[in-house]
């Protein structure tokens, strides 16, 4: 296998985009990739996408994105992991490199969600979820995690005013993020007291529902040094998992196995331990996730993910720090996009770019975006490499 690295990065600002299409974020974002870069070559191009069919009624998405961009006849796919769709992407970036089968290969992840009122997103969102046996009784992502969370606080004490914590820290990070839809600090006590959407979550305990796309140019490493524009950022593991697609056939509802498996098997790939990672980019689609999450990645003790929030351990200048970039709490969740503005967000870290945000001698970043309640799970884990 070849060294991949990220040469190039490109985000437009995300929120409700009344003036964009599907196709232009794509294009301004794969575009911004290239530009960041410094080149125009493009050998080969991946789309990440969860459901444009229900979102705005257009597939064959590959050739679409392919046709806007102008870079004549290249190969295109799309893929999808649900909300992992990002990862997934930029994943199928990497092992086209790292086979030789083409040197410059741009990922762009990208969901328009607005367009549709807030029941068909709802129900298009749900399609990740196992229709038969969750979604045709009226389950939502929302009652999911509502699930996930009782059976938190219940077997370990989770708090109100921890998951509260993790929408403070994530908000208070994208006011320092230009691309970011919530860039607003938001308090405990407005969090804690936010409209009811399934018990316990609340409207602050939520990702949003986002427009956005996000791009990353990879390369083989030789070429990333040639171009010299950036300091290269080498993909040195890649991790990949899948569990039940239904939260039903779980043992328990308070951990994420797909989580665990993904992070150790890129920290295989990557010969690291998980003590030098710098910072993680994770998958907070509601705020009781990023507690899970941070307690599978093996961060916090199970059980111990809500207080270490609350003791502003994944805080910028914390032990670990979590979501710099706000998050999907904050900085939003255009499904397919996310997985995407993880690396580019990473990617920017390592390279020390991110001014108010910046994780202070950032060496080696994680990115775990995952699909549905857990069914996928996709980490990345990159390198500052000279
Ligand atoms: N965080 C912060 N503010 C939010 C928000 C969020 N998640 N969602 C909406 N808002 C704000 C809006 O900007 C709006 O503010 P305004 O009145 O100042 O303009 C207000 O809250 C109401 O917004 P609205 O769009 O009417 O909310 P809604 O009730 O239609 O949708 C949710 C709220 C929580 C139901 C929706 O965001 C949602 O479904 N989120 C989950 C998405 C999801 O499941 N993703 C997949 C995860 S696996």
């Amino acid at each position: 296998m070849r060294d991949v690295a990220v040469v190039g990065l490109g985000m437009i600002k995300w929120g409700e985009l009344w003036g964009k299409s599907l196709r232009t974020m794509a294009v301004e974002a794969g575009l911004a990739a290239l530009d960041d870069a410094g080149t125009d070559r493009v050998d080969s191009l991946v789309v990440g996408c969860m459901s444009s069919g229900l979102f705005v009624g257009q597939e064959h998405l590959a050739s679409l994105v392919a046709d806007g961009l102008a870079k004549g006849p290249i190969p295109a796919s799309r893929v999808e992991s649900a909300c992992a769709s990002g990862g997934l992407a930029v994943k199928t970036a990497f092992m086209e490199v790292a086979s030789g089968m083409s040197d410059f290969v741009l990922a762009i992840g990208v969901e328009k969600m607005t367009d549709v009122d807030g029941g068909t997103a709802t129900y298009a969102l749900g399609t990740a979820a196992d229709g038969e046996y969750e979604c045709f009784h009226g389950v939502t992502f929302p009652a999911l995690y509502g699930m996930m969370a009782r059976a938190h606080m219940h077997r370990y004490g989770t708090t109100r005013e921890q998951l509260s914590a993790v929408a403070v820290k994530n908000h208070g990070n994208a006011v320092h993020n230009p691309h970011a839809q919530f860039p607003q600090a938001v308090t405990i006590e407005q969090v804690s007291s936010s409209v009811m959407v399934a018990d316990p979550i609340r409207i602050l305990d939520c990702s949003p529902v986002t427009d956005g796309a996000a791009a990353v140019l990879v390369c083989p490493l030789s070429e990333a040094r040639k171009l010299k524009k950036h300091l290269a950022v080498k993909i040195v593991g890649v991790g990949h998992a899948t569990d039940t697609i239904g939260l039903y056939a779980r043992k328990e509802f308070t951990s994420l196995p797909a989580v665990r498996l993904s992070f150790e098997r890129a920290l295989k790939m990557a010969k690291k331990t998980r003590e030098e990672i710098s910072f993680a980019e994770v998958h907070d689609c509601f705020t009781i996730a990023e507690v899970i999450i941070s307690e599978d990645l093996g961060f916090f003790e199970k059980g111990s993910g809500g207080k270490a929030v609350l003791a502003r351990e994944t805080a910028l200048g914390g032990r670990i720090p979590i979501n710099p970039s706000g998050g999907l709490k904050a900085k939003g969740h255009p499904v397919g996009a996310t997985g995407v503005a993880q690396i580019c967000e990473a990617t920017l870290q390592l390279r020390g770019g991110c001014g108010q945000r910046q994780v202070k001698g950032a060496k080696v970043g994680l990115c775990q975006n995952m699909g549905g309640s857990g069914g996928s799970s996709i980490v990345h884990i990159l390198e500052a490499n000279e």
